[in-house]
Protein backbone atom coordinates (compact mmCIF):
# COMPACT_ATOMS: atom_id res chain seq x y z
CA UNK A 1 0.00 0.00 0.00
CA UNK A 2 1.22 3.71 -0.85
CA UNK A 3 0.28 6.17 1.66
CA UNK A 4 0.96 9.96 1.10
CA UNK A 5 0.46 12.36 3.51
CA UNK A 6 0.58 15.99 3.40
CA UNK A 7 0.99 18.25 6.39
CA UNK A 8 2.56 21.41 7.64
CA UNK A 9 4.26 19.24 10.23
CA UNK A 10 6.09 16.41 8.93
CA UNK A 11 7.70 15.74 12.31
CA UNK A 12 4.57 14.44 13.86
CA UNK A 13 4.47 11.66 10.79
CA UNK A 14 7.64 11.01 10.51
CA UNK A 15 8.27 9.51 14.05
CA UNK A 16 4.77 6.70 13.62
CA UNK A 17 6.69 5.30 10.29
CA UNK A 18 9.83 5.21 12.15
CA UNK A 19 8.43 2.85 15.24
CA UNK A 20 7.45 -0.23 16.04
CA UNK A 21 5.06 -2.58 14.05
CA UNK A 22 5.07 0.23 11.69
CA UNK A 23 8.93 0.63 10.78
CA UNK A 24 8.88 -3.65 10.23
CA UNK A 25 6.44 -3.21 7.88
CA UNK A 26 8.02 -0.55 5.66
CA UNK A 27 11.20 -2.09 6.33
CA UNK A 28 9.09 -5.27 4.68
CA UNK A 29 7.77 -3.81 1.92
CA UNK A 30 4.75 -3.50 2.33
CA UNK A 31 4.01 -0.28 2.98
CA UNK A 32 5.68 2.51 1.23
CA UNK A 33 4.83 6.50 2.58
CA UNK A 34 5.86 9.92 1.42
CA UNK A 35 5.53 12.65 3.79
CA UNK A 36 5.12 16.02 2.11
CA UNK A 37 5.21 19.09 3.63
CA UNK A 38 2.80 21.12 1.15
CA UNK A 39 4.71 24.75 2.38
CA UNK A 40 7.05 23.72 -0.23
CA UNK A 41 4.25 24.30 -2.94
CA UNK A 42 3.27 27.65 -1.61
CA UNK A 43 4.41 30.43 -4.35
CA UNK A 44 4.53 33.68 -2.11
CA UNK A 45 7.83 34.95 -0.68
CA UNK A 46 6.34 34.62 2.70
CA UNK A 47 5.22 30.87 1.55
CA UNK A 48 2.38 31.16 3.40
CA UNK A 49 -0.12 28.32 3.90
CA UNK A 50 -2.81 29.74 5.08
CA UNK A 51 -5.47 33.32 5.08
CA UNK A 52 -7.96 35.03 6.38
CA UNK A 53 -11.90 33.27 5.66
CA UNK A 54 -14.07 35.53 3.49
CA UNK A 55 -16.67 36.31 5.41
CA UNK A 56 -14.93 37.19 8.33
CA UNK A 57 -14.85 35.13 11.42
CA UNK A 58 -12.04 33.71 13.85
CA UNK A 59 -9.04 31.45 12.67
CA UNK A 60 -7.44 30.94 9.40
CA UNK A 61 -8.32 28.48 6.51
CA UNK A 62 -5.81 26.68 4.67
CA UNK A 63 -5.06 28.26 0.73
CA UNK A 64 -5.63 26.34 -2.15
CA UNK A 65 -2.65 26.71 -4.28
CA UNK A 66 -0.05 25.08 -1.95
CA UNK A 67 -2.48 22.26 -1.04
CA UNK A 68 -3.33 21.70 -5.19
CA UNK A 69 0.27 21.54 -6.03
CA UNK A 70 1.23 19.02 -3.44
CA UNK A 71 -1.80 16.94 -4.15
CA UNK A 72 -1.42 17.11 -8.18
CA UNK A 73 2.84 16.32 -7.32
CA UNK A 74 1.44 13.11 -5.00
CA UNK A 75 -0.82 12.10 -8.26
CA UNK A 76 -4.02 12.57 -6.08
CA UNK A 77 -6.25 11.95 -9.21
CA UNK A 78 -5.03 8.13 -8.93
CA UNK A 79 -5.60 7.75 -5.09
CA UNK A 80 -8.14 7.61 -2.71
CA UNK A 81 -7.93 11.15 -0.85
CA UNK A 82 -9.08 11.36 2.47
CA UNK A 83 -9.58 14.32 4.75
CA UNK A 84 -9.67 13.86 8.03
CA UNK A 85 -12.52 16.78 9.91
CA UNK A 86 -14.40 16.84 12.97
CA UNK A 87 -17.26 17.54 10.19
CA UNK A 88 -16.81 14.25 8.73
CA UNK A 89 -18.21 10.26 8.39
CA UNK A 90 -16.87 8.45 11.57
CA UNK A 91 -14.24 6.53 11.09
CA UNK A 92 -15.34 2.50 11.95
CA UNK A 93 -14.31 -0.54 11.52
CA UNK A 94 -16.46 -1.35 8.50
CA UNK A 95 -14.71 1.82 6.95
CA UNK A 96 -11.11 0.35 7.68
CA UNK A 97 -11.73 -2.50 6.51
CA UNK A 98 -12.62 -1.30 3.04
CA UNK A 99 -9.37 1.21 3.02
CA UNK A 100 -7.19 -1.67 3.30
CA UNK A 101 -7.83 -2.96 -0.47
CA UNK A 102 -7.18 0.65 -2.10
CA UNK A 103 -3.63 0.42 -3.18
CA UNK A 104 -3.05 4.19 -2.98
CA UNK A 105 -4.25 6.73 0.13
CA UNK A 106 -3.59 10.31 0.34
CA UNK A 107 -4.32 11.79 3.76
CA UNK A 108 -4.65 15.91 3.58
CA UNK A 109 -3.85 16.74 7.50
CA UNK A 110 -5.77 20.37 8.41
CA UNK A 111 -4.97 22.97 10.64
CA UNK A 112 -6.89 26.20 12.16
CA UNK A 113 -10.75 26.53 11.13
CA UNK A 114 -9.57 23.31 7.94
CA UNK A 115 -8.91 23.64 4.42
CA UNK A 116 -10.57 25.86 1.38
CA UNK A 117 -13.83 23.89 0.71
CA UNK A 118 -12.50 24.04 -3.32
CA UNK A 119 -9.83 22.13 -2.73
CA UNK A 120 -12.26 19.36 -0.93
CA UNK A 121 -14.69 19.55 -3.84
CA UNK A 122 -12.14 18.99 -6.51
CA UNK A 123 -9.72 16.50 -4.94
CA UNK A 124 -11.47 14.59 -1.65
CA UNK A 125 -12.88 11.06 -1.94
CA UNK A 126 -14.02 11.39 2.11
CA UNK A 127 -13.70 13.49 5.03
CA UNK A 128 -13.61 11.57 8.03
CA UNK A 129 -13.77 12.13 11.81
CA UNK A 130 -12.39 10.02 14.39
CA UNK A 131 -14.85 10.81 17.58
CA UNK A 132 -16.89 13.02 18.55
CA UNK A 133 -14.56 15.82 19.98
CA UNK A 134 -12.51 18.07 18.84
CA UNK A 135 -8.51 17.68 18.21
CA UNK A 136 -6.08 20.62 17.26
CA UNK A 137 -5.08 19.34 14.19
CA UNK A 138 -5.34 16.69 11.41
CA UNK A 139 -2.29 15.10 12.20
CA UNK A 140 -3.62 12.73 15.14
CA UNK A 141 -6.69 11.91 13.10
CA UNK A 142 -4.73 10.50 10.08
CA UNK A 143 -2.24 8.70 12.23
CA UNK A 144 -5.47 7.31 14.03
CA UNK A 145 -6.85 6.25 10.88
CA UNK A 146 -3.37 5.18 8.99
CA UNK A 147 -2.91 2.77 12.02
CA UNK A 148 -6.52 1.30 11.89
CA UNK A 149 -5.94 0.07 7.82
CA UNK A 150 -2.27 -0.65 7.72
CA UNK A 151 -2.34 -3.57 10.66
CA UNK A 152 -5.83 -5.51 8.43
CA UNK A 153 -2.88 -5.42 5.67
CA UNK A 154 -1.68 -9.41 4.86
CA UNK A 155 1.45 -9.56 6.74
CA UNK A 156 1.37 -7.17 9.34
CA UNK A 157 0.11 -8.51 12.48
CA UNK A 158 -1.09 -12.40 13.50
CA UNK A 159 -3.98 -13.00 11.81
CA UNK A 160 -5.80 -15.01 15.20
CA UNK A 161 -4.72 -11.41 16.65
CA UNK A 162 -7.23 -9.77 14.52
CA UNK A 163 -10.29 -12.25 14.51
CA UNK A 164 -10.68 -12.11 18.01
CA UNK A 165 -10.15 -8.49 18.83
CA UNK A 166 -13.13 -5.88 19.67
CA UNK A 167 -15.34 -4.72 17.19
CA UNK A 168 -14.16 -7.76 14.52
CA UNK A 169 -17.65 -9.31 15.16
CA UNK A 170 -19.39 -6.20 16.65
CA UNK A 171 -18.78 -7.07 20.57
CA UNK A 172 -16.39 -5.93 22.47
CA UNK A 173 -12.99 -8.07 23.54
CA UNK A 174 -12.86 -10.68 26.82
CA UNK A 175 -10.15 -10.00 29.10
CA UNK A 176 -6.75 -11.40 28.90
CA UNK A 177 -4.64 -12.63 31.66
CA UNK A 178 -0.61 -13.62 32.37
CA UNK A 179 1.61 -14.52 34.86
CA UNK A 180 1.35 -14.17 37.62
CA UNK A 181 -1.14 -16.51 39.12
CA UNK A 182 -1.79 -14.25 41.84
CA UNK A 183 -1.60 -10.29 41.79
CA UNK A 184 -1.53 -8.41 44.60
CA UNK A 185 -4.34 -10.82 46.08
CA UNK A 186 -6.12 -11.37 42.65
CA UNK A 187 -6.14 -14.55 41.42
CA UNK A 188 -6.40 -15.44 37.65
CA UNK A 189 -10.13 -16.92 36.68
CA UNK A 190 -10.00 -20.70 37.25
CA UNK A 191 -11.52 -21.56 34.39
CA UNK A 192 -8.58 -20.08 32.52
CA UNK A 193 -5.83 -23.14 34.06
CA UNK A 194 -8.35 -25.69 33.66
CA UNK A 195 -6.64 -26.50 29.87
CA UNK A 196 -10.63 -26.91 29.00
CA UNK A 197 -11.00 -25.28 25.85
CA UNK A 198 -14.44 -25.87 24.60
CA UNK A 199 -15.16 -24.47 28.27
CA UNK A 200 -12.49 -21.40 28.04
CA UNK A 201 -14.27 -20.64 24.89
CA UNK A 202 -17.35 -20.38 26.13
CA UNK A 203 -16.60 -18.09 29.11
CA UNK A 204 -14.71 -15.66 26.90
CA UNK A 205 -17.63 -15.07 24.74
CA UNK A 206 -19.70 -14.62 27.47
CA UNK A 207 -17.60 -12.21 28.90
CA UNK A 208 -17.12 -10.40 25.55
CA UNK A 209 -21.27 -10.37 25.11
CA UNK A 210 -21.32 -9.19 29.16
CA UNK A 211 -18.50 -6.05 28.50
CA UNK A 212 -20.29 -5.54 25.52
CA UNK A 213 -23.95 -4.92 27.16
CA UNK A 214 -22.16 -3.22 30.17
CA UNK A 215 -20.29 -0.55 28.47
CA UNK A 216 -21.98 0.04 25.04
CA UNK A 217 -25.30 -1.83 24.26
CA UNK A 218 -26.35 0.09 21.48
CA UNK A 219 -23.35 -2.63 19.34
CA UNK A 220 -25.98 -4.83 20.15
CA UNK A 221 -29.18 -3.25 19.55
CA UNK A 222 -29.80 -4.34 16.57
CA UNK A 223 -29.07 -7.88 16.74
CA UNK A 224 -31.35 -11.12 18.43
CA UNK A 225 -30.18 -12.96 20.83
CA UNK A 226 -30.30 -16.91 19.40
CA UNK A 227 -28.37 -20.20 20.03
CA UNK A 228 -25.27 -20.19 22.11
CA UNK A 229 -25.37 -16.10 22.37
CA UNK A 230 -28.62 -16.08 24.03
CA UNK A 231 -27.65 -18.94 26.28
CA UNK A 232 -24.36 -17.24 27.21
CA UNK A 233 -26.52 -14.22 28.18
CA UNK A 234 -29.19 -15.89 30.06
CA UNK A 235 -27.13 -17.62 32.22
CA UNK A 236 -24.85 -13.91 33.21
CA UNK A 237 -28.58 -12.77 33.99
CA UNK A 238 -29.39 -15.58 36.43
CA UNK A 239 -26.25 -15.60 37.94
CA UNK A 240 -26.42 -11.96 38.09
CA UNK A 241 -28.91 -12.32 40.22
CA UNK A 242 -27.28 -14.67 42.76
CA UNK A 243 -23.49 -15.01 43.90
CA UNK A 244 -20.71 -15.79 41.60
CA UNK A 245 -16.86 -16.78 41.43
CA UNK A 246 -16.01 -14.19 38.51
CL1 LIG B 1 -10.45 14.07 11.83
N1 LIG B 1 -9.71 16.25 13.10
C1 LIG B 1 -9.75 17.09 14.13
N2 LIG B 1 -9.01 18.21 14.10
N3 LIG B 1 -10.48 16.88 15.20
C2 LIG B 1 -11.21 15.77 15.20
C3 LIG B 1 -11.21 14.85 14.16
C4 LIG B 1 -10.44 15.14 13.10
N4 LIG B 1 -12.04 13.84 14.46
C5 LIG B 1 -12.53 14.13 15.66
N5 LIG B 1 -12.04 15.28 16.10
Amino acid sequence: MNIRILTLFPGIIEGFFASSIMAKAVQRGLINYEVVDFREYARDKHRSADDYPYGGGAGMVLKCEPLAGALDAVNAANARVIYPTPSGRLYTQEYADLLCKERDLVFICGRYEGIDQRIIDEYVDDEVSVGDYVLSSGEIASLVIIDGVYRLLDGVINKDSLAEESHQGGVLEYPHYTRPEIFRGKRVPEILLSGHHKNIERWRRRKALEKTVRIRPELLKDRSFNGEDGLLLSESISEASSPSKD
